[in-house]
């Protein structure tokens, strides 16, 4: 594998992974990110595991020709459902995943968790899994959101106020006897779409906490990093670029105005 100045590079379905960029970009400011989004493929939580596990090869071995140094799955779905494969398929690569938040929540000292995923991600075993090692501390429910990532995407063309009219519908009627108003509980963003969703859902749960893997991904990275000495030793400010299986200028521009949204 590739050394110091190689890029480390990230994927999603589309922009859920763009929300890790800004993050990541602040906390490795001399560090190259290449970022792909499989917009034509997606949404992968409609997706079989399969399926997942055979495309996101192909993007892998793109990332490998681009000279990734490190690749972040910023994808919950994929993760859940191919980085076992991967880490055994390509065992020279640092691959980092991302799981639902749940373990920070417990520690935290949350009793009621909510979480938010896509369907893959919903019932896949390492879902599970965090759930029943929680058990004793806090009380999960895992929400299956079919549907959401494509109203976070906006596929519809819609306007933003139309957009936040039909995810607000969505939402209230997903959440219905789960989440109310009033709700004083733990949510978890376990798809990195949902991230760019924080802002409605403290306007309509406002006792609501929320988490996501975001900060902790890019912990863990950085730590990599530095753990096998691969920090770009550049004192010059670091860039993003980005690739996708739609039209290339038309993602960039979609990426950089959904980057924009985010404050770090
Ligand atoms: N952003 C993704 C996730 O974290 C995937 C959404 C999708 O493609 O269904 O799960």
């Amino acid at each position: 594998m590739t050394g110091k100045t190689g890029k480390i590079a990230v994927f999603d379905s589309g922009m859920g992974g763009v929300s890790f960029l800004p993050l990541a970009m602040k906390m490795l400011p001399h560090e190259n990110f290449i970022y792909y989004g499989d917009l034509k493929n997606a949404p992968y939580g409609e997706q079989t595991p399969q399926f997942i596990k055979n495309r996101v090869s192909e993007i892998f071995d793109f990332f490998i020709e681009q000279d990734a140094k490190i690749i972040v799955i910023a994808c919950n779905t994929a993760t859940s459902a191919a980085v076992k494969y991967l880490r055994a398929k390509y065992k020279n690569l640092t691959i980092l995943g991302m799981e639902p938040a749940i373990q920070l929540a417990a520690k935290n000292g949350e009793k009621d968790i909510v979480i938010l995923s896509t369907p893959i991600t919903s019932c896949a075993p390492n879902t599970l899994r965090l759930i029943e090692e929680n058990r004793a501390k806090a009380h999960a429910v895992s929400i299956p959101c079919g549907g959401l990532m494509d109203l976070v995407e906006n596929n519809e063309g819609l306007s933003m106020a139309e957009n936040k009219k039909q995810l607000t519908a969505y939402l209230k009627q997903r959440l219905k006897g789960v989440v109310d108003e009033d709700s004083d509980c733990a949510m978890i963003l376990g798809c990195t779409h949902y991230i760019f969703l924080r802002n409605l859902l403290s306007e309509l749960y406002p006792k609501v906490r929320l988490y996501d893997g975001n900060e902790g991904t890019a912990r863990n990275l950085r730590r990599h990093l530095e753990e096998k000495n691969l920090l770009n030793p550049s004192l010059e400010l670091g860039s993003v670029e980005f690739f996708s299986s739609v039209d290339n200028a038309e993602f960039t521009a979609k990426a950089k105005s959904f980057m924009a949204r985010l404050e770090y």
